[in-house]
């Protein structure tokens, strides 16, 4: 038997539940890794409420990230070996201690990669790696502004921004928030708790504003991030964490010749998986040069959850936050 994180209903964190189930079989073709790891991130806060855009089936089990350690192979395959490490992304069930899964949904993790770094890297750095690169044509030398730059999704933004050689303001919700963003490498802060965030980044481009937004938050913050931007900018429209989606006057858009662009992961990896599975290589290389640290903001047991949750929810997280099946 094995233990699992579940959710019977719509609700919050308090009426999750650890059961014992029985020990998933991998069927032809698939393979099953113990978890040592899942990656909680905020749309599990709405997908276990039936929030979320996409619905789960219940009971399911939260958290969309993981890694562990192959234990079984089912018929049929030879890609993997019992005792390999890998990193995987599924669109729920990781907070268990036991996964089957397709073995075009994990990699191998590269020596010097640890799994506690990697179960959170897929939903976050994945993001911004595709938001970028793919969806805002980002080069070198450009300007970007962070919005809630200390959360998961923005502490991602800033490394990988900085590590495509852009120029990163981080902007969040306390100097504390600040602090650790420059920590990531971050050129520049505005703390919008205190300051008028389009004055603040105008006044940091000499008036010319940013060519990105990276946009996890919504709400207030989205319109005078908006007109904070230059000329041809881009405005990637990430996330609504304030729990407000905004809604934009088109006209900034054209007078700015700028772009609103949607940023969708999930939607990204299951239409082209090869292309994800690539990004993700390079992730994970660059974590094992070095180049990226993911941050980690606490390890929590299955029967903590709640807890774990909570870090999201009241607006701490710095950094992952990881349940430890
Ligand atoms: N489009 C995609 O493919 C994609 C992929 C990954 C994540 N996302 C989305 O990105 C958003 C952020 O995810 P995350 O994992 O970075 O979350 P997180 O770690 O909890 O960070 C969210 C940040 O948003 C800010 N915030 C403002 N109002 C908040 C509120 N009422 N509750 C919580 N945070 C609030 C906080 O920063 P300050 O206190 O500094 O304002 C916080 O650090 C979510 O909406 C998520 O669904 C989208």
């Amino acid at each position: 038997m094995m233990r699992a994180l579940l959710c019977r209903q719509a609700g919050g964190p308090e009426t999750l539940t650890v059961a014992r189930l029985p020990i998933p079989e991998p069927g032809p073709g698939e393979v099953r890794v113990r978890v040592t790891a899942a990656g909680l991130n905020f749309f599990d806060t709405l997908l276990i409420r039936g929030k979320y855009q996409k619905k789960a089936d219940f009971p399911f089990s939260p958290c969309a990230e993981f890694a562990g350690i192959v234990d079984k192979i089912g018929p049929g395959l030879a890609r993997f070996q019992p005792g390999q490490r890998v990193m995987g992304w599924i669109g729920w069930g990781a907070a268990r201690e036991y996964v089957v899964i397709d073995p075009g949904q994990i990699l191998p993790l590269p020596d010097g990669v640890r799994e506690d770094a990697a179960a959170g890297l897929a939903v976050t750095y994945g993001t911004a790696f595709h938001a970028f690169l793919t969806r805002g044509r980002i080069q070198p030398g450009e300007s970007v502004a962070v919005l809630g730059a200390a959360g998961g999704a923005g502490q991602a933004a800033i490394e990988v921004a900085k590590l495509l050689g852009a120029r990163v303001i981080a902007c969040a919700s306390s100097a504390e928030k600040l602090a650790q963003a420059k920590l990531l490498g971050a050129d520049e802060g505005v703390n919008y708790a205190e300051t008028d965030l389009k004055q603040a980044l105008k006044a940091l481009t000499g008036g010319q504003g940013v060519d990105l937004v990276y946009d996890p938050v919504g709400g207030d913050l989205a319109e005078p991030a908006l007109r904070a931007t230059a000329w041809g900018g881009r405005y990637l429209v990430v996330g609504f964490a304030s729990g407000d989606i905004p809604k934009i006057p088109a006209n900034l858009v054209l007078v700015k010749g700028s772009s609103l662009v949607g940023v969708h992961w999930s939607e990204h990896a299951t239409r082209l998986p090869g292309l994800l599975a690539d990004e993700l290589r390079q992730l994970l290389d660059f974590v094992a040069q070095g180049r990226l640290k993911p941050q980690i903001h606490g390890k929590f047991a299955l029967e903590a959850a709640a807890q774990a949750f909570g870090v999201i929810e009241n607006r701490q997280a710095q950094g992952k936050v990881l349940l430890i099946p």
